[in-house]
């Protein structure tokens, strides 16, 4: 008689262990950090059951459906509806409305992305509830204590259980502030699995015809943080640098709700109007984005994500802010931290302008399209 080899019982007859996990998104940059980690949950079947919670901190078709739509995340299991308000208020609505939730649903683990208040919010109520919590994303820090999200990434990853980092340098902050390394892996940047899986389709749509940009230079602007819109003076100097840059190139500016409402409430609709060549526009979906920025000559911006997508991409980008929590985008040569400075903004912009077209693209450690499959690979563990 031949007995099963004691390894193959091991391996194949083990009973599976089925991981429930709740993936947590709220606003538009939580999408496509999401969306690649629940596509590669449902290729996972016998071992991940994947709920996706949405908070509802972002509501817009444009600025949450239509990502829905692009990135094929499949509709929310629970929408939280929770809205905008004060930073409290808002933070305050997203815990009571998910601890039910988390109650309910009882999961092995919630995943929670990036440094929205949704992040905070859930991460909070997963350690009160003794549920495990993991953070993608972790580790990254600006070291300004006056942005929001710097406060939501300090808390989360003091209370979180696994810390998923996209780069050496969250590592070493991580360490600094006293987290055991068991606890941090890194992975790699998440935003790069889902840009490397829509490249293509985003660069065959007409979006550049569609805005008249076929064929000609352009740069592509976006600006929401509170510190650059909610102030006259920053945003005041912020547009006279725009002005000048719009003598060499055309400006594609998609204004997020937050700028929209500041350009109204501090009487600076006309002046933006005025600047002939400052294209203001609708916001844009993911892949419209994405077929913009691939082939824009230069991108400004203020947000985190697009400064590692410009890396990916291989496109210069000037970043709108005093700092970064992003510093491996400046070490791998793409992006350049010029602040609000009127005259930093325009002299980078003829140094970026007076540049090779194209850098030589050098991409971080684990910026593959794979991260989401090493996330998965650690949370089975
Ligand atoms: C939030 C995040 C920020 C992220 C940004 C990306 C926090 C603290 N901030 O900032 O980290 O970079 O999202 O977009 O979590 N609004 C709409 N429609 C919407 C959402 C918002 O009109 O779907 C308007 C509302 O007037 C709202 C304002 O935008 O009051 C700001 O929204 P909020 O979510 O508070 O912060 P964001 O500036 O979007």
């Amino acid at each position: 008689m031949y007995g099963l080899n004691p390894d193959f019982i091991r391996v194949n007859l083990r009973p599976k262990m089925m991981l429930k996990v709740i993936n947590v998104v709220g606003a538009r940059p939580n999408f496509m950090k999401v969306a690649p980690i629940v596509a590669a949950m449902k290729k996972r079947p016998d071992s991940f059951q994947p709920l996706v919670v949405h908070t509802g901190q972002h509501y817009d078709a444009a600025m949450s459906d239509s990502f829905f739509h692009d990135l094929e995340l499949p509709r929310p299991d629970t929408h939280l509806g929770v809205g905008s308000g004060s930073h409290a208020a808002q933070t305050a609505a997203v815990m009571e409305r998910f601890e039910p939730v988390v109650l309910r649903e009882q999961p092995d683990w919630v995943l929670v992305v990036g440094d929205v208040n949704s992040t905070i919010a859930c991460a909070l109520v997963c350690v009160k509830l003794g549920v495990k919590v993991a953070h993608v994303e972790a580790g990254l820090r600006s070291r300004d204590r006056t942005m929001p999200e710097e406060i939501n990434r300090l808390l989360t990853d003091q209370i979180a259980d696994l810390l998923f980092t996209p780069s050496h340098d969250a590592d070493e902050n991580l360490i600094a502030e006293g987290i055991p390394r068991g606890r941090i892996r890194m992975v790699g940047n998440v935003m790069i699995d889902s840009l490397q899986k829509n490249l293509d389709v985003a660069r065959s749509l007409p979006t550049q015809d569609t805005l008249g940009l076929r064929g000609i230079d352009y740069a592509l602007l976006t600006l929401h943080r509170p510190s650059n819109v909610d102030t006259r003076d920053s945003f005041d100097r912020i547009l006279d640098a725009l002005e000048a840059i719009t003598a060499k190139l055309p400006i594609v500016f998609p204004v997020h709700p937050r700028t929209r409402k500041t350009i109204a409430e501090l009487g600076l609709s006309d002046r933006v109007a005025s600047i002939k060549d400052l294209k203001t526009i609708d916001p844009l979906g993911y892949l419209d984005f994405l077929n913009l920025s691939s082939r824009a000559r230069l991108v400004l911006t203020d947000s985190g994500g697009i400064q590692e997508e410009t890396t990916a991409l291989g496109i210069p980008c000037l970043t709108l802010r005093e700092n970064t929590e992003r510093p491996i985008t400046v070490e791998m040569g793409t992006n350049v931290v010029v602040g609000t400075d009127t005259a930093k903004i325009v002299s980078a912009a003829t140094t970026a302008l007076n540049g090779s077209a194209k850098k030589a693209l050098r991409q971080p450690p684990l910026w593959d399209g794979h991260t989401s499959e090493r996330i998965l690979d650690a949370l089975e563990e």
